[in-house]
């Protein structure tokens, strides 16, 4: 009996569980929160990431050790990783959890991204806005998620009080991309260098957090995506699922980020693809074989956000599953989500209308 440990206990830690729980694996959950979402099904080790004594008995108790969440200290992930294998090595997480040195790997492995600048002191972003022009983004280099973190610079007065807002921690500031699309490549790597991707995700954001994915299985900028991907896997020898968020401008495709782990643009693979993310997550940091990562039909997912419509009127519609997390409904906070799957395109679009319309009535 393999027992996996995961280190923070959010929706993807409880959608790791649930994936691995058939497969006849056991679980250790790490997270402060005694109402952790991802600990059901799973032990508890209710501590802060820090807690060197939670640490042992995590080290102890698991076979291998994973993470569904970016902003670890890194001195956590050093002792634990001096006991038990940690997969993805924790090189691609101290590499992901600041912008800065992810966007030089990106240019050091010749991936097209926005122009970026470091930014550091008043002067320095006076400086750098010169060069990229508004409007433009800066956003805090580490702990920054669903758009937190973040200023889009408009005008020269937007200056002062970006700076106010964000000047006391290391920042970067990027070119604003006036893209037409949002995609993200979901890809996976085993322990012996297999790498599979997901058909890539259309993604629909508002205000910096996700709305909507979908399933595109034959997007034209899948081939490169997935390129830039397999670099990133092969560069970090990374075990494990990754997600790359990109850009379509034109005919370009830039990279925005990486996360290096289970990523909410590809929870519609749960029901859409023969083998979902989290399974092959799974089975990577397991040492196990990798499952087909082909899509099935047409398949798209829908977030509540702050908010969930009733799961009668969810579960009324056809071809939808429901995935509520069990947590505490706050606004902007992710609470759950739905998967509409089905061979007709038809009825897919009309069904993924009316979930997004039950959805956005209520999110907050
Ligand atoms: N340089 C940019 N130009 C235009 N839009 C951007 C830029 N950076 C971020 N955004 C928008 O904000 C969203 C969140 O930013 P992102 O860098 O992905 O941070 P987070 O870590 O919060 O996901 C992106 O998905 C995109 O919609
Ligand atoms: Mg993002």
């Amino acid at each position: 009996m393999i027992t996996i440990g995961i280190v923070g206990g959010g929706q993807l830690a409880r959608m790791l569980v649930l994936a691995g729980l058939p497969l006849g694996l056991r679980f250790v959950v790490l997270d402060p929160a005694a109402d952790a979402c991802g600990a059901a099904g799973a032990e508890h080790l209710c501590s802060p990431f820090d807690d060197r004594a939670a640490l042992d008995q995590l080290a102890q108790r698991c076979d291998v050790v994973t993470y569904e969440f970016e902003n670890i200290p890194a001195e956590a992930m050093a002792h634990l990783a001096a006991q038990v294998p940690v997969y993805p090595k924790p090189q691609a997480l101290a590499i992901s959890r600041d912008r800065l040195t992810e966007k030089n790997l990106f240019r050091e492995l010749g991936i097209d991204l926005p122009a970026y600048f470091a930014v550091d002191s008043k002067a320095s972003l006076e400086a750098v806005v010169a060069l990229t022009g508004l409007p433009a983004v800066l956003k805090t280099r580490t702990l920054g998620y669903d758009g937190k973190g973040q200023f889009v610079l408009r005008t020269a007065a937007d200056v002062d009080t970006a700076w106010q807002q964000l000047g006391k921690v290391p920042l970067i500031l990027e070119g604003f991309v006036p893209f037409d699309r949002e995609i993200s490549v979901v890809a996976v790597r085993s322990r012996d260098g297999e790498v599979r991707t997901w058909p890539i995700s259309e993604n629909v954001h508002q205000a910096g957090i996700l709305r909507q994915a979908r399933s595109m299985p034959e997007d034209a900028f899948a081939q490169q995506a997935g390129v830039y991907a397999r670099r990133i896997l092969q560069r970090l020898d990374y075990v494990g699922v990754m997600a790359l968020e990109l850009f379509c401008v034109g005919d370009r495709l830039l990279v925005n980020e990486m996360a290096p782990r289970v990523h909410n643009s590809g929870h519609w693979t749960i029901e859409g693809a023969a083998t979902s993310q989290f399974e092959n997550h799974i089975r990577a940091v397991a040492g196990w074989p990798l499952g087909s990562t082909a899509a099935q039909d047409h398949a798209a997912m829908v977030n509540f956000i702050g908010a969930a419509p009733t799961s009668e009127a969810v579960l009324a519609l056809t071809d939808v599953h429901l995935h509520d997390y069990g947590k505490a409904p706050r606004a902007g906070r992710k609470i759950g989500h739905a998967t509409v799957h089905s061979v007709d395109r038809l009825r897919f679009e009309s069904q993924l209308a009316q979930l997004k319309s039950l959805a956005d009535a209520v999110a907050c």
